[in-house]
């Protein structure tokens, strides 16, 4: 594990062009509850169930009690050591030969942890906790009041409010997606971390960026299906490891 560490180390520090892919796991140290595995559930529903348009469609009280559970478990977290070591590296590649577009963190999460750390060229892929968006007239806003009172809450113009996130059937933002397939198709290194790897199209750009000649790293508490590709898999903490990587 050490060799491994200190050979991702060097690889990092040598590297033009990185992207990190972040999930729910580097925000767990935080509080945040990661969607699969232990914790996961929230009164015996899995978020399969909640975060889809169906589920909305059908009872939109029950999928905002779940958002307003995570919105006040995501307001008080702070960002741990793992989203800190994020931002540090990026402000380092950005000072470097690479400049701004040497490092790019591309993430799953929705919780704005990474925007708090410091982090400041964020690919957000899956929206933001902190959005809504009206189902009628389409408009967006930002709201952070925890709780929402009133359940579903409603637009100006009379709609159901919906979070601003993507549920699962549902298309990512085109340009967030265009970022991030532009900039893992020129990564030298891809760092995949806090991610179990198996919701698509977020875990492809892994592949796509090793086909297009990147080395592969993952951090990860527990194995994923990129292990078996990756030329260094950390398995533990990334609060604890990300930092080693500094
Ligand atoms: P998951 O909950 O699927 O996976 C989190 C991963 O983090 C697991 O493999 C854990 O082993 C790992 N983990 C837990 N604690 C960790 C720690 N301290 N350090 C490192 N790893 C740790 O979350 P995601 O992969 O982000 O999408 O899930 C992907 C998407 O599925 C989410 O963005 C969300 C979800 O449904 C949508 O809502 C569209």
């Amino acid at each position: 594990m050490t060799e491994s560490i200190r050979a991702l180390r060097q690889a990092v520090q040598e590297a033009n062009r990185i992207v990190v892919l972040t999930g729910a796991g580097i925000s767990a140290e935080s509080g945040v509850p990661t969607f699969r595995g232990s914790g996961g559930l929230w009164r015996n529903y899995s978020p399969e169930k909640l975060a889809t348009p169906e589920a909305f469609a059908q009872d939109p009280r029950l999928v905002w009690e779940w958002y307003n559970w995570r919105r006040s478990l995501i307001c008080q977290a702070e960002p741990n050591a793992g989203h800190l070591a994020l931002a540090e590296l990026e402000r380092r590649k950005a000072s470097g030969p690479g400049g701004p577009s040497g490092f790019t963190l591309v993430t799953q999460n929705v919780d704005g942890l990474h925007d708090r750390a410091g982090s400041r060229n964020v690919v957000k892929l899956h929206g933001d906790i902190w959005q809504v968006r009206c189902t009628g007239c389409g408009a967006e806003q930002r709201n952070e009041q925890v709780p929402l009172a009133n359940l579903p809450p409603r637009c100006a113009c009379g709609a159901w409010l919906r979070p601003g996130v993507v549920w699962f059937g549902e298309p990512l933002p085109e340009a967030e997606w265009d970022r991030a397939v532009e900039a893992s198709s020129k990564a030298q290194v891809f760092l995949a971390v806090g991610t179990s790897a198996v919701v698509y199209p977020a875990a492809g750009l892994a592949e796509l960026a090793q086909a297009a000649g990147a080395r592969l790293a993952i951090v990860n508490a527990e194995p994923t299906p990129l292990d078996a590709l990756a030329d260094w898999v950390l398995h533990g903490k990334s609060g604890e490891l990300l930092p080693r990587l500094l």
